[in-house]
């Protein structure tokens, strides 16, 4: 088993979904690939330009969150080879960290033979995240609804809606989670906090329930996105205007600052709302790229790679499965 390599597959994801703030996640299926084999020597290798910066050497997290899963499962393997390849922007509300968090926990377990449980993965990646919307996503697929109380995390995953699809508009700037939670009030209203546990309930029971006609009265939010909305010229605009332009509903992705909108996959207004989205932002300075994505509902994945197996770079070159 420790001579296997592995390779990882997780998805993207996007969190909030407007009212379930730090409690609702959904994949999507923009991916980010991670190799990850018990080495002689540290070597980490950063494909494509995605990454650059990152650091190569045992301060990468991927590495670092490697070594948690090994402590957890009282083994010990200092030195690993990993090579990683993502098509998930950083730093832009698509869940980045979450899915190199996840993607490093379920390598590193699938090279001690699944010592440890899913669930087990789940807390440690939502402490280290500091909150499960994100991480419960990449890990299990799907819509996850999820809380943290602080000690441990709990979910339920749903099967998204078949006719949900996603458009997001990217803006060419970052934002960092830190930066976006900075700017929160530490306290909300009473009245608030009921407009945020009735909307993200609704939506819930919305999705479940493939009532999407709802959404579009659900997916508002009294908790992050009004404060969050000077950070991000052009948000309030897409977010009172979307559904006049064919959306069921949009909100902000996770901390931000990409944008988020649901639409009925049979919509014939497609063209319609992208050209909105694209030209809101465009009018307040932005440029953004926009991308359809569909709900992932497999998390992340890992399959032993046979000796003599392809490289990452190659099997992404054969299989084209990059995003231009
Ligand atoms: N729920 C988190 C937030 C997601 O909105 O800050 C960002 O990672």
């Amino acid at each position: 088993m420790h001579n296997s390599r592995i390779r990882v597959k997780v998805p993207a994801s996007t969190a909030n979904l407007g009212p379930g703030f730090d409690a609702l996640g959904m994949a999507l299926d923009l991916y980010a690939w991670i190799d990850m084999a018990v080495a002689e020597e540290t070597t980490i290798e950063l494909i494509g330009d995605q990454m650059k910066g990152l650091p190569t050497d045992k301060t990468n997290l991927v590495y670092k969150v490697a070594q948690m899963v090994f402590d957890a499962a009282g083994v010990s393997h200092p030195e690993l080879s990993i090579a990683m390849y993502s098509d998930i922007p950083l730093t832009r509300g698509l869940g980045s960290s979450a899915s190199a968090i996840v993607g490093a926990l379920a390598g590193a377990n699938a090279l001690i033979g699944d010592k440890l449980t899913l669930q087990e993965l789940f807390q440690i990646a939502t402490r280290l995240e500091k909150h499960p919307d994100n991480v419960g996503a990449s890990l299990f697929g799907g819509l996850v609804v999820a809380f943290w109380d602080g000690e441990r995390a709990e979910y339920v995953r749903l099967e998204p809606d078949a006719h949900l699809e996603a458009l997001v508009a990217i803006p060419a700037f970052q934002l960092s989670t830190e930066k976006a939670r900075g700017v929160l009030p530490q306290q909300l209203s009473l009245r608030e906090a009921v407009y945020n546990v009735g909307h993200a309930s609704v939506l819930v029971a919305a999705l479940a329930t493939g009532n999407l006609g709802m959404i579009r009265h659900a997916m508002k939010d009294a908790l992050h996105q009004p404060h969050r909305a000077a950070l991000i010229p052009g948000m309030t605009e897409i977010l009172e205007q979307a559904d006049r332009h064919g959306a069921l509903g949009a909100a902000l992705s996770g901390a931000g600052p990409t944008m988020l909108a649901l639409v009925d996959t049979r919509s014939d207004r497609k063209d319609e709302l992208e050209a909105f989205l694209k030209s809101t932002f465009s009018r307040h300075g932005i440029e953004a790229k926009t991308l359809w994505l569909k709900p992932a509902s497999a998390g992340v994945t890992t399959e032993p790679l046979a000796p003599g197996a392809p490289d990452l770079k190659a099997m992404l070159a054969v299989q084209g499965e990059v995003r231009a």
